[in-house]
């Protein structure tokens, strides 16, 4: 069986085209498996996953728990608001004492960008980052080229804009790296302010013109802006981003083609798309959610037949 040439997920710049297409081949089956009135297979019994939130999530959090027990993996929940890191304890302290009670995986998010690859070197165990502060977020970014090569066969030649918030969007980052091995051209759309300095030496096309970034794409991928991120003020208000940013139906049927919406959610319905955008035929966000069970069983399992006990 192929295997993949990473001992952690971390992000999506240090696995190969190989390892992206391992995942999806592998979330092929699964997504069948979970689509049959018996949903569950046997592939991690006797593995135990802990599932560690020092950030709030609804979508990755839930999905990672659920693609846990569709593989039958005993798994626990640590969510850092009711732990004894309010009393001081260190992060490599916390997770020695929970993999002590025989845990073979770490699945964390956490607000410091390096935080997951802090831990892979710091603990016995297998890493997979549920997204870490600004850096990367790699399942997020794994189930939405997933979601597009569902949608249209391929990835390779799509036209993919990302728009909004790319500074402080590990999702935005984590998509750039996976879209372009896959072969896609990838842009990137919002305020000058909200563009990071260094974003054109990734490759990707800029734009600030959102009109002009949607008549280019066949894929816009619509992103919050993260005011939890925010130490500045980086457009005068959110009515005016909405306006300049935010995508309604009547921009995109002002378009000479049919594009495709995505949103990694949580959604400011209003802001950077409107409800009948977001709710729309256009719009894949519930399959990108749906896709977000099967490519986290992928990567457990793809990681998981490394262990050795
Ligand atoms: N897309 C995403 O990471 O959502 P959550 O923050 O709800 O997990």
């Amino acid at each position: 069986m192929a295997d993949l040439s990473v001992d952690h997920l971390l992000g999506i710049k240090n696995i190969t085209l190989a390892d992206i297409e391992l995942i999806f081949s592998t979330a092929d089956n699964f997504k069948e498996v979970i689509n049959r009135p018996i949903r569950k297979v046997p592939s991690l019994r006797d593995i135990t996953i802990a599932n560690l939130f020092f950030e709030n999530s609804t979508r990755t959090k839930l999905s990672f728990e659920l693609a846990e027990k569709r593989l039958s993996a005993d798994v626990i929940n640590f969510s850092s608001s009711s732990s004894s890191v309010t009393k001081g304890e260190t992060l490599i302290d916390t997770v020695n004492n929970i993999l002590a009670m025989k845990v073979d995986m770490v699945v964390m998010r956490h607000p410091n960008p390096g935080a997951a690859a802090f831990l892979s070197q710091n603990v016995n165990s297998r890493i997979v980052n549920a997204g870490d502060g600004t850096h990367e977020h790699p399942t997020q970014a794994l189930l939405d080229a997933y979601s597009i090569r569902e949608k249209f066969g391929e990835v390779a030649g799509k036209k993919i804009v990302i728009v909004g918030d790319i500074l402080h969007s590990r999702v935005a980052l984590s998509n750039i790296f996976c879209l372009q091995k896959l072969g896609a051209e990838v842009m990137v759309c919002g305020p000058t302010t909200l563009l990071p300095k260094y974003v054109k030496s990734l490759g990707v096309k800029v734009e600030t013109n959102l009109l002009k970034a949607l008549e280019w794409c066949d894929i816009a991928n619509m992103l919050r802006v993260q005011h939890e991120r925010q130490k500045l003020k980086y457009f005068p208000s959110i009515r005016e981003y909405a306006m300049q940013y935010g995508v309604t139906k009547e921009i995109l049927e002002s378009l000479d083609k049919e594009i495709t919406i995505m949103h990694p959610g949580p959604i400011n319905r209003g802001v950077e798309i409107t409800s009948d955008v977001a709710d729309s035929g256009q719009s894949i966000i519930l399959n990108q959610v749906e896709n977000g069970v099967a490519i986290r069983m992928a990567a457990l399992y793809l990681l998981a037949s490394k262990i050795s006990r």
